[in-house]
């Protein structure tokens, strides 16, 4: 048997599964049971040492195949699963199965607290919800694109989503038919975005016949909409800028608003046309802005939306110090008062058994929402302190607890 592993410090050794019998034999304590996309391919997950994996059998090709593109898409910041290892070669281990022959097995890190689209509708989204989680699929789609990352079968079920501050974020789950470019073509693009929107009427008609869907959503135009929120934030990234050679102060307008959309400026192309006005391109690089700040000033990783929201709460606590100490405090200075004095003694205010219902930095968030509304209704400022207790029963306390049970024996089940 062959095994690639894609860091040393995480891979589960300790894992010891009948790597010679097929994975729908497979019949091991460690199994555990998830709610998931649906798939072709036989998807099982086991945990050791508090961690999930989802290990996926399918040929060995496109195991080291999809395994390569994972990495490279982690290698490029995009919101993919975490590819672990990849097992080939297991005909040749002691009483193999025939069934094994050329089988690889794909091991990713299960993506914590990530839910597919299927488990979203049939727990009751609402139709606002469901409109968000077409937003993220066409971010996604804008992000994968930028990177010349075509996908090929972009679907609800090869998606995963993740909340952060409050909207869903979408990661790429299956990237077994995705081809990496230097760039797409407009032609690639427009393939990508007709296959999206096949797949997701398919499955949201599939959805609607078998659940219903929330209240005022149609699935072929949610579907069709896909592409319309996708150009929006295209175009919005990509277009270009012409403007006269007084009007420089424009270059940073659009700067700072690619910034605020979480996009990374890598280098600017400027072109005088012969009418005198400069055209410029902005080469723009992975989203992230938010968060690769949020992660330089605290070493906290967190996802886009919940990086903005603490980069609010960190400005306004450095106002507040300034103000208190009538003097500027550099921002580097105020962040790590802002981590050890606001930000962590309020997570480790929450009592144990809920902290592990939500990321930290999504109670966090919660908490600060949380704030903003019982300041509304009391009519006056109220302070974290006074906002944790009633926030914990209010919300926290009535949150289901996370899916991951570990069941011996269990079987994976599709929702
Ligand atoms: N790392 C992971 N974290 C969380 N869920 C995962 C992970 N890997 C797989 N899954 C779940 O398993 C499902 C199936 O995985 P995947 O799409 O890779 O299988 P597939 O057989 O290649 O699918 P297809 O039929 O699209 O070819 C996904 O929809 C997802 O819900
Ligand atoms: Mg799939």
């Amino acid at each position: 048997m062959k095994l690639q592993v894609a860091s040393k410090k995480d891979f589960p050794t300790g894992l010891m599964l009948p790597w010679e019998q097929s994975l729908k034999d497979w019949d091991v304590k460690s199994l555990v049971t998830i709610s998931h996309g649906l798939s072709r391919n036989i998807v099982r997950f086991a945990s050791y040492r508090d961690v999930v994996y989802a290990i996926k059998e399918t040929s060995e090709r496109l195991a080291l195949r999809e395994y390569a593109l994972l990495r490279q898409l982690e290698d490029m910041g995009l919101p993919v699963v975490q590819a672990v290892s990849v097992v080939t070669e297991r005909a040749s281990l002691p009483n193999a199965s025939p069934a094994v022959t050329e089988r690889g097995l794909l091991v990713t890190r299960y993506l914590d607290r990530s839910l597919p689209l299927r488990s979203l509708i049939t727990s009751g989204a609402s139709n606002e919800q469901a409109q968000n989680l077409m937003d993220a699929v066409a971010e996604l789609l804008v992000r994968l694109h930028l990177a010349g990352f075509y996908w090929g079968d972009c679907s609800l079920s090869n998606t995963l989503f993740r909340l952060d501050a409050g909207l869903y974020a979408a990661y790429l789950v299956d990237a077994e038919t995705g081809e990496i470019h230097d760039t797409l073509s407009p032609g690639q693009r427009r393939l990508d975005l007709d296959i999206a929107a096949e797949n997701l009427g398919g499955e949201l008609l599939d959805l609607d016949a078998g659940f219903g869907l929330p209240e005022g959503v149609d699935p072929i135009e949610t579907a069709l909409s896909v592409e319309a929120r996708y150009q929006a934030l295209w175009d919005e990234i990509a277009h270009d800028e012409i403007f006269a050679p007084d009007e420089q102060y424009r270059i940073d307008a659009r700067i700072r608003r690619l910034n605020q959309l979480g996009y990374d400026v890598d280098e600017l192309e400027i072109e005088t046309l012969a009418d005198g006005q400069l055209r410029v391109h902005a080469d723009v690089v992975e989203a992230g802005y938010h968060r690769r700040l949020v992660k330089s000033l605290t070493g906290l990783e967190v996802q886009e939306n919940q990086a903005r929201r603490l980069l609010n709460d960190m400005y306004s606590f450095r106002a507040w110090q300034t103000g208190v100490q009538g003097q500027d405090i550099p921002e580097t200075t105020s962040a790590f008062r802002w981590f050890a004095e606001i930000y962590r003694p309020t997570l480790d205010a929450i009592p144990d058994e809920y902290r592990g219902k939500l990321d930290d930095a999504e109670i966090f968030h919660q908490l600060l929402e949380h704030r903003w509304y019982m300041s509304e209704q009391e009519g006056r400022e109220v302070s974290l302190d006074e906002v944790i207790p009633a926030y914990v029963d209010a919300v926290l306390a009535g949150l289901p607890e996370p899916e991951l049970t570990t069941n011996p024996l269990a079987v994976s089940v599709d929702l």
